[in-house]
């Protein structure tokens, strides 16, 4: 059997201020008329019936995942109490879908990507799924990059190359997560090093094994509330353990530490729609190269990205701006940026 696991607990901050702390990217409408959530579950749902697809959120947001997804069965939203990023996520999710599914093959997915073409999206699951139930490997899908992202993390590939389904496979021989900027400048440079799509596959058991040799505290919690399970609810146990997990992303705990991971290049066009910048590379821009979404009247106006809520957005003389407009804030600020607009709800915060 083929499942999969949603991980929807981010607060998509970069993304401000149209993705809230109550209602983040996963669960709007950046780009088409279904929300992120909504077009990650309808792409997957041409492999793997919905019975089999499992949500792990936040429990700000499975109120929100019930009205989005009103056709997935209640007990496969799993529910964290405290966000402890995606080691425990992904750890939780393979103890819970083997429980029902045993040794089944997993596909570990984030909500809030978009991927342009889904057939050759599907067509690549299908073969990392043939490549995961081989022995006990680790798959990825790897992007191939086109600047120095230091928000990533890098596959680096070898020439032990096998074809499958027509689609190339390729022995890892390393998995850095978010390098530095010269780092990623020289990965970019050698050629043979692709991005993390943040797009996993492997069989639950396999990554349970993983678990328990490098991150052995986090299998031990895993055992405890697998045991705990016997006797009280589900939600029951993991409110009363689930802040005991170690705050670990599966990259750094896992991916950076293990040697049998395979990756297959994909060109499904792949964007993890990370900052507002991303606006640029999925939208069509006018002939000045704007984007614009919403009631905007703008004159000798170039590059930039300008979204209104309702109210009229009237620009003249500048370049190279993020203009978005919502019913309680206004953001401007440079494309140059766009990463670091979590800076000013971090300010904001501070200032409450
Ligand atoms: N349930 C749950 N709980 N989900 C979480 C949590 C958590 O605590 N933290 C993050 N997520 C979800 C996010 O909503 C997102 O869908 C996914 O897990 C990945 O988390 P990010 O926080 O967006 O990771 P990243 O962008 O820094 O890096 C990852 O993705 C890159 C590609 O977009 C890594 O896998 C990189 O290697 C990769 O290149
Ligand atoms: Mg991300």
């Amino acid at each position: 059997t083929i499942t999969a696991v949603i991980m929807a607990g981010g607060k998509g901050e970069r993304f401000w201020p149209k993705s809230r702390t109550n209602l983040p990217k996963q669960f709007l409408n950046i780009s088409g008329n279904k929300s992120m959530i909504q077009q990650t579950i309808a792409r997957l749902e041409k492999l793997i019936d919905i019975s089999r697809i499992f949500i792990v959120t936040n429990e700000l947001y499975a109120e929100l995942i019930r009205a989005q997804l009103p056709l997935l069965p209640l007990e496969n939203i799993i529910i964290e109490p405290i966000g402890r990023n995606t080691a425990p996520c992904v750890g939780l999710a393979s103890l819970i879908i083997e429980e029902k599914y045993p040794d089944s093959t997993m596909v570990v997915l984030p909500s809030d990507h978009i991927i342009q073409n889904e057939e050759g999206f599907i067509k690549i699951l299908q073969t990392a799924v043939e490549v995961a139930q081989d022995n006990s490997n680790l798959v990825t899908l790897g992007i191939k990059p086109t600047y120095p992202e230091t928000g990533y993390g890098y596959i680096e590939s070898t020439n032990q190359v096998s074809a499958i389904n027509g689609l190339e496979v390729h022995k890892v021989s390393k998995f850095v997560e978010k390098p530095d900027q010269d780092t990623a400048q020289s990965y970019l440079e050698a050629g043979n090093f692709f991005w993390n799509s943040g797009i996993f596959v492997w069989k639950t058991s396999v990554i349970r094994n993983y678990i328990h040799e490098l991150m052995p505290e986090m299998h031990d919690l895993l055992q405890t509330m697998r045991a705990a399970f016997q006797t009280s609810g589900r939600n029951e146990v993991i409110r009363a353990e689930f802040h005991k997990m170690p705050d670990q992303s599966i990259d750094y705990g896992i991916m950076e530490k293990v040697s049998n991971i395979y990756v297959i290049p994909c060109i499904f066009g792949w964007d993890d729609v990370g900052s507002w910048t991303a606006l640029d590379r999925i939208n069509e821009r006018d002939e000045h190269g704007n984007v614009i979404k919403g009631n905007i009247l703008n004159l000798d106006t170039k590059r930039c990205i300008i979204e209104s809520d309702g109210k009229l957005i009237a620009t003249l003389g500048v370049k190279d701006l993020i203009i978005v407009d919502t019913e309680d804030v206004t953001l401007i600020c440079t494309k140059e940026k766009a990463q670091e607009v979590k800076l000013l709800l971090k300010e904001l915060r501070m200032q409450k």
